[in-house]
């Protein structure tokens, strides 16, 4: 579906959000991984708007910089108005004046607290609006717990009046379930000419964007409302628990699309995935899977159990388990777990093991190379073919700086071997276990860097009767 008229869009996050208490401005707390106004943005972009302004003001900076370095859609052009005072939701609009008065273009507002929104919503209710000829328009919603929402009063012949705001209710008022969404559309020059006219005589002393709409009537305009039936989808999150529902909502979305394009989803609630992160078919989540930021995972792994994996690509046909993984590539066929920890920017090459509490940093690991067991592999270039043994260390750090160590192809460094960095392993060469590497081994030779071991024979024996004692006293 596609519009064939154009609009504007303006969108408000000026709010401070008083009921999140915190420190973040109120339309940058994540949904599953994202700003909650991204996905108003995103939702905007559906109608391919000639314009899109962001109404700012609390933390705007943090706001507009977010916007601009983080929102992906970046083609699209996003203009700010400042609202330096939250004044209201009517006052925010209006700040966004200059920008939407180019020409009398129709305006769809929204605010940047609804992140369930949906661009097919908008479009519905954009069409709704020109077919029914309507001068104003909003999107309402039947709620059986209408709580903080603004309250939708029509007169006895069903035609909308006005919106009451929570705060405001009359008795009556009080046992009206359908609720104001919070998103309009009109002509700017009738919004603008309706703002004009709103006090802010309310019990807050706001100037409420909602009392254009009984301006509206009270002047002869056709009012109109369009009746979402999906109510989670104008959902407006105003404090932490309504953030947590719409999160709960969104997650399983993104769950149900997995599933339906191929991913077996073992537990969805324990599953957790970003918005933006891909997973390939016939690929398996295991209960307790996090994966975050912009992970993307191919076909026919096996992630989990108990996994976190951030901002990281695996490859095809891997498996992870108990493990986490952060800002690395694992390429196909490669085996994490259990109990590894993959630190940032590390290189795992197809049909590598990484396994049993090990933990590498900085590091590439070549095609089919082994790190089988309670090794620290840090700033090191592996070879492929290695075989790293048991409690490998490499030291990488001498207090000061960060050195590199290279194992190449095929070498074999024994159990509990400490390689001082900087230093190389040569091809094929073999360190010895327990040995602590300070110098270069050259390729296909052996080092052998611990004492020789000393055996007294009958030593026991001996101090037994130096001290007149027996053997077991
Ligand atoms: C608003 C509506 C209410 C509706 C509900 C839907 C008004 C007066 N009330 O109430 O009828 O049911 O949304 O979710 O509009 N903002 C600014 N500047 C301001 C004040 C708010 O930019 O001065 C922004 C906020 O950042 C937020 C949005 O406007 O994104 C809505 O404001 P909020 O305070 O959350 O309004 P509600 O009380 O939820
Ligand atoms: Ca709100």
């Amino acid at each position: 579906m596609s519009l064939e008229f154009e609009l504007s869009v303006v969108v408000l996050a000026a709010g401070e959000g008083t009921r999140m208490h915190g420190d973040l401005p109120k339309v940058l707390y994540p949904l599953c991984g994202r700003p909650m106004v991204h996905y108003v943005l995103d939702a905007a972009m559906a109608l391919n708007p000639q314009k899109v302004v962001l109404v700012i003001g609390h933390k705007g900076e943090e706001v507009r910089d977010n916007i601009q370095s983080r929102w992906p859609r970046q083609n699209a052009e996003v203009d700010f108005a400042w609202q330096h005072q939250q004044k209201g939701t009517g006052h925010a609009v209006m700040c966004a004046k200059e920008a939407l008065l180019d020409g009398d273009p129709d305006v769809l507002v929204l605010y940047g607290d609804t992140p369930l929104l949906t661009g097919d919503t908008l479009l519905a209710f954009a069409k709704a609006h020109k077919e029914k000829g309507a001068h104003l328009s909003l999107i309402t919603t039947v709620l059986k717990d209408p709580a903080a929402y603004g309250r939708v009063v029509r007169d006895p012949r069903g035609n909308v009046s006005r919106i009451a705001e929570a705060r405001d209710l009359t008795p009556d008022e009080s046992h009206i379930y359908e609720v104001n969404a919070g998103i309009y559309m009109a002509r700017a020059s009738l919004l603008f000419d309706l703002l004009s006219r709103v006090g802010n005589h309310n019990a807050k002393g706001e100037y409420y964007l909602t009392d254009i709409v009984s301006l509206a009537s009270a002047s002869g305009h056709k009012v109109v409302a369009f009746v979402c039936e999906d109510e989670g989808v104008v959902q407006g999150i105003n404090d932490r628990w309504a953030l947590a529902q719409a999160e709960e909502t969104k997650r399983r979305a993104l769950l149900k699309d997995l599933a339906l394009s191929g991913v077996t989803v073992r537990d969805p609630s324990s599953t957790y995935v970003d918005s933006g992160v891909t997973v390939g078919p016939d690929t398996t989540l295991e209960p307790h899977t996090y994966l975050r930021g912009s992970t993307t995972i191919g076909p026919k792994c096996s992630i989990g159990p108990g996994t976190e994996i951030l901002n990281s690509k695996i490859g095809g046909g891997s498996r992870v388990w108990m493990s986490v993984i952060e800002d690395s590539v694992i390429e196909d066929g490669v085996q994490i777990g259990p109990f590894s920890h993959l630190r940032p920017n590390s290189l795992i090459k197809t049909g590598a093991l990484v396994g049993n509490f090990a933990e590498v940093k900085n590091s590439e690991v070549g095609l089919g190379t082994k790190i089988h067991h309670h090794s620290y592999i840090g700033d090191t270039d592996l070879g492929q073919g290695v075989n790293i043994g048991a409690g490998t260390v490499t030291v990488n750090y001498d207090g000061k700086h960060k050195h590199r160590t290279t194992i190449q192809d095929g070498a074999f460094v024994g159990c509990n071997a400490n390689l001082i960095a900087p230093v190389t392993i040569g091809e094929g060469s073999y360190v010895a276990a327990g040995s602590t590497i300070t110098h270069d081994v050259p390729q296909d030779a052996l080092a052998i860097a611990r004492e020789r071991q000393v055996v007294k024979e009958g030593w026991v024996s001996r101090r037994s009767k130096d001290n007149g004692q027996g053997r077991n006293q």
